[in-house]
């Protein structure tokens, strides 16, 4: 197969693609480089810089592609509420750009990565895919928005389509910029014994998932067909004051804590059920938060 990765060189797409080109997949990254590098980006595959909302040149890389994983867009919360438009241009009318040049192309199969933002604030935990979708940000509601288009074009056009909505990925290689996720920042204070950044007082629940373990969940989802919603998470629900508590050990000193307080709109609690994807694929999350954070500090310390 040859599988073309839109936002690619970022921290989950440069993920995936190592994972590919392991098990013999041929592979092209397709990024603008706007919120990444090529620092890392496998040499085994072929790069191409572009913009998903360039059709053109959309049109000329999907050429003897098999399937697309979309990854590209922007990512913050934050940020999305500060510039809900650009939101809508860059992920919205960026993915159906995409899916057009797809279209034209005769490429028909694409995993998209969606969030469990899309949820808002859950009824009930943990949350199932056929929960209601009630997203409290822009970019939740880009990711909503981007889910609607693709039912459409299985649909209308008859595309394979995977959805698999991520709770909180985490691991070697993040490196946003602004960072914006817990873990990374939590370390970086923690291995240059600054307090640590804390909402809540560290009492949200999150469920947090190896990079590993969620690079894996994309595999056996590219030989599906049809139309079909995945959450990707651990099943496991996790104070955020726990992760604080598991550096520390894993460091072996105690943390300063800077207290920002409370933070409008942060749900209080969200955790997956994922039992629908492992009973589909037979996939499980499997590494342990300790040994994931344990791996993600030894990173940090050595960048
Ligand atoms: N990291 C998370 O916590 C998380 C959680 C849920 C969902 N997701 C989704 O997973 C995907 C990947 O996330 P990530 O953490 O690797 O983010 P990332 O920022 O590291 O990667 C996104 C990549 O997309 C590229 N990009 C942005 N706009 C583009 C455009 N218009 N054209 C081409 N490339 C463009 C960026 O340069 C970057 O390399 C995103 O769609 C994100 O919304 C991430």
């Amino acid at each position: 197969m040859k599988i073309l990765i839109t936002g690619g060189a970022g921290f989950i797409g440069s993920h995936i693609s190592k994972l590919l080109l392991d098990q013999g997949e041929k592979v092209v990254l397709y990024d603008n480089l706007s919120k990444s590098t090529k620092q890392y980006c496998d040499r085994r595959a072929e790069f191409i810089k572009g913009d998903i909302r360039d059709s053109k040149l959309l049109k000329k890389s999907l050429k003897g592609i098999n399937g697309v994983i979309h990854m590209a867009g922007s990512t913050a919360v934050d940020e999305s509420v500060k510039q809900p438009l650009f939101y809508l241009d860059n992920n919205i009318a960026g993915s159906v750009t995409l899916f057009e040049a797809m279209k034209e192309a005769g490429v028909k199969k694409v995993v998209f990565s969606s969030s469990c933002t899309v949820y808002g604030f859950p009824d009930n935990l943990p949350i199932r895919e056929d929960a209601q979708i009630q997203a409290t940000s822009p970019y939740g509601a880009t990711k909503a928005s981007i889910e609607s288009f693709l039912t459409y074009y299985n649909y209308l056009y008859g595309f394979d389509v995977i959805i698999l909505r991520y709770f909180n990925p985490y691991g070697i290689w993040e490196s946003h910029n602004p960072e914006t996720h817990a873990i990374p920042k939590f370390i970086k204070a923690a291995l240059s014994k600054e307090p640590l950044p804390l909402y809540w007082k560290g009492q949200q629940v999150r469920d947090f998932i190896y990079i590993e373990d969620l690079a894996k969940a994309h595999i056996a989802p590219l030989k599906l067909e049809g139309f079909h919603i995945f959450n990707v998470g651990t099943e496991k629900g996790t104070k955020v004051i726990d992760i604080v508590n598991i550096i520390s050990d894993i460091l072996g000193y105690k943390l300063k804590i800077k207290d920002l307080g409370e933070r409008s709109g942060d749900i209080p609690a969200n955790f997956a059920s994922s039992a629908k994807l492992q009973k589909a694929t037979g996939w499980k999350a499997k590494v342990s938060l300790k040994e994931g954070l344990r791996r993600t500090i030894e990173w940090f310390k050595n960048n």
